[in-house]
């Protein structure tokens, strides 16, 4: 159970269990969208409400999370402290992409046509006001696997570990229960891959790949997908994010991707993993998996916390808006109050 004044208790749902389903959107913010966007965002939560309480079981959510060019066009007030764009990570052989988005919106449930209905509803709240540059239907393949055939997200943060991986808290005490998303779309060479011996491929990962048992260090390769992604403190602590992949592909165009998706307090963690995978540790030893899997896109995200995103600080409503509440028409927030009203009210407003 979430303590009241744990991270968890102001966060959207980032900490959620991995689903069977997820629909990942990823949008820019078309000139003069910011009112339309920041109203739809305010009314996410509502929005999950309508749709998941048709079917409970799927244990709908969505979390929405903002590009750091798109924030300040949107929201009055502070920026989350490490909200940036994402750079570039460009090694002798392997490069990733940082490519464009305002907006990430990652749905989860278990069941696709949920999910999807989800986002039917969402992207007809934001019509006109955003593009959607990149849209994954992505599915869990059985015994957790993902398209290259080994157990995903095993050594995932439980706990107490999952709150401090994924979850700003003290550092940045306006953003507390935020968290910095990075995501990625990778598509992979399965015809290479599975040309591969499995010993091989097990290498390449670091862990056995039927029972998905760790290697032992000694054994293990330096060039591996987790000896390269274990980032320890000097005093041995462990840094760790949380990572929800989800599989996705079409087989008659011979794609076959996983969409990486990883949380975290601070996007410093995430950004020294990719480093690592990429440029290598030391340089030049670059993660294996690399040679059958290519970025081709990329993106740092904040997912604010949830009363942040129900009242965002507006900017000031445009004239037209301005001529709405003159006339006494109401906002569209549930209580007749506009977005930016609220936020001028102090409502919701995290700034202390
Ligand atoms: C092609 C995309 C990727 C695939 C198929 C993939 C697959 C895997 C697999 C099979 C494991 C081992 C089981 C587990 O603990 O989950 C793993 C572990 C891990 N991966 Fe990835 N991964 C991908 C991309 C990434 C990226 C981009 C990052 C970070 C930026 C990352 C970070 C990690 C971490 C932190 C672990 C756990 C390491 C440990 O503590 O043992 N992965 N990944």
């Amino acid at each position: 159970m979430t303590e009241p004044d744990s991270p968890d208790a102001h966060a959207q749902s980032v900490l959620g269990p991995l689903t069977r389903a997820a629909v990942f959107l990823v949008a820019t913010v078309d000139p003069g969208g910011e009112a339309t966007v920041a109203d739809a965002l305010s009314g996410l939560a509502g929005l999950v409400r309508s749709v998941g309480s048709r079917v409970p079981t799927a244990t709908l959510n969505c979390v929405a999370a903002i590009g750091s060019a798109a924030w300040d066009r949107l929201f009055d007030g502070p920026r989350p402290a490490e909200l940036h764009v994402l750079p570039e990570f460009v090694g002798a052989v392997h490069r990733a992409p940082s490519t464009p988005g305002d907006l990430l919106f990652h749905i989860r449930a278990e069941r696709l046509d949920v999910a999807f209905e989800f986002a039917k509803h969402l992207t007809r709240s934001l019509a006109g006001a955003v593009t959607v540059i990149e849209e994954i239907h992505g599915f869990t393949l059985f015994d957790e696997r993902d398209l290259i055939g080994f157990v995903d997200g095993t050594e995932n943060p439980v706990g107490p570990d999952r709150v401090a991986a994924a979850l700003v808290d003290g550092a940045d005490p306006g953003f507390r229960g935020g968290s910095y998303v990075i995501a990625q779309k990778y598509q992979h060479d399965l015809d290479g891959w599975d040309g591969l011996p499995v010993g091989e491929q097990e290498r390449a990962i670091g862990r056995s790949k039927l029972d998905n048992i760790e290697m032992a260090d000694d054994v293990k390769p330096s060039n591996s997908h987790i000896a390269l992604n274990v980032i320890e403190e000097p005093d041995g602590t462990q840094r760790q994010i949380l990572r929800h992949n989800m599989a996705f592909g079409a087989v008659g165009e011979k794609e076959f991707g996983t969409f990486f998706i990883g949380y975290a307090a601070s996007p410093t963690v995430t950004e020294l993993m990719l480093n690592h995978m990429f440029i290598g540790e030391p340089v030049g030893n670059y993660d294996r998996l690399l040679d059958f899997s290519t970025a081709v896109s990329g993106g740092l995200f904040f997912a604010p916390p949830a009363a942040f995103l129900a009242a965002p600080p507006t900017l000031d409503p445009a004239p037209s808006d301005a001529a709405a509440a003159d006339s006494g028409e109401s906002g569209p927030g549930d209580d007749g109050l506009s977005a930016g009203a609220a936020s001028s009210l102090g409502i919701g407003s995290l700034k202390q």
